[in-house]
């Protein structure tokens, strides 16, 4: 496999394997919670506290995991790899960067960022937002949310990673259904640009016929086995 420029996106499937629920699998996320009760602008205007209280519990978690072999290996990539390289996740957590990977845009958000309905700014989050506090930036109380894209809203670097997926010639998804676009459709604009379109999940996705090679099994053993042949094959060329 030849690549140069890589873009590689992930899912909550990369996360699982380090304990963080998927969205639609048994122990989802939304298990006792309707998506439309938590995850839309509806929902926090109408139950400001039910959905700040459901954020900050998944916040308070991030303390309670850690990366897995597969960030570690994307990481690794990003480090080792002298292309062009750009990892997009669809998650919230932090593992990817605490793993190491810099060359990284979170395209749903992050829990570890709050937005002040005030003023605008994006600040660096750690505690809950339940109970109002003061905006890092204005000092407006009460008027923080979860940096994060609900359903309805437009997802955050859509023109980056446009660019990237239009000029890339390796792309890898990685543990996601393929059932919530836009990113679903990034495969269609790996194609359309000629790249080489790999699959990687625990079984085929809804997408899965628009890739050209499947690999299914666990991230924490497929990536690093990925990770380590186009190293070698970069090496070797
Ligand atoms: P999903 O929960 O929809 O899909 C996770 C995928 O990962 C499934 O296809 C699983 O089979 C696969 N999977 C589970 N464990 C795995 C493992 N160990 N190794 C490899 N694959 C594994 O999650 P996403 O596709 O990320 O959006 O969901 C996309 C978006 O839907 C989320 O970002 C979120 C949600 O609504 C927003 O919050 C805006």
């Amino acid at each position: 496999m030849k690549a140069e420029r890589i873009v590689i996106l992930t899912g909550a499937g990369v996360s699982a394997e380090s304990g963080v629920p998927t969205f639609r699998g048994p122990d989802g996320l939304w298990e006792g919670h309707r998506v439309e009760d938590v995850a839309t602008p509806e929902a926090f205007a109408a139950r400001p506290g039910v959905v700040q209280a459901f954020y900050d519990a998944r916040r308070a978690r991030l303390a309670e995991v850690a990366p897995n072999a597969a960030h570690d290996a994307l990481a690794r990539l990003d480090r080792e790899w002298p292309g062009e390289f750009l990892l997009v996740t669809q998650n919230v957590d932090d593992l990817h960067e605490r793993a190491g990977s810099r060359r990284l845009l979170h395209m749903h958000g992050e829990l570890k960022s709050a937005w002040c309905l005030a003023c605008g700014a994006r600040s660096p989050w750690e505690g809950p937002l339940a109970g109002g506090p003061a905006c890092p930036a204005c000092g407006a109380k009460g008027r923080m949310r979860p940096d994060i894209v609900w359903f309805g809203e437009i997802p955050y670097h859509l023109d980056a990673i446009d660019q990237a997926l239009a000029a890339c010639d390796l792309f890898v998804a990685i543990g996601t259904s393929g059932l919530v676009y836009p990113a679903a459709g990034f495969v269609e604009t790996a194609r359309f640009a000629g790249a080489y379109c790999i699959e990687i999940n625990l079984e085929p996705s809804d997408m899965a016929s628009r890739f050209h090679e499947q690999r299914t099994g666990p991230a924490g053993r497929l990536v690093p086995e990925l990770v380590e042949a186009l190293l070698s094959a970069r090496a070797a060329a």
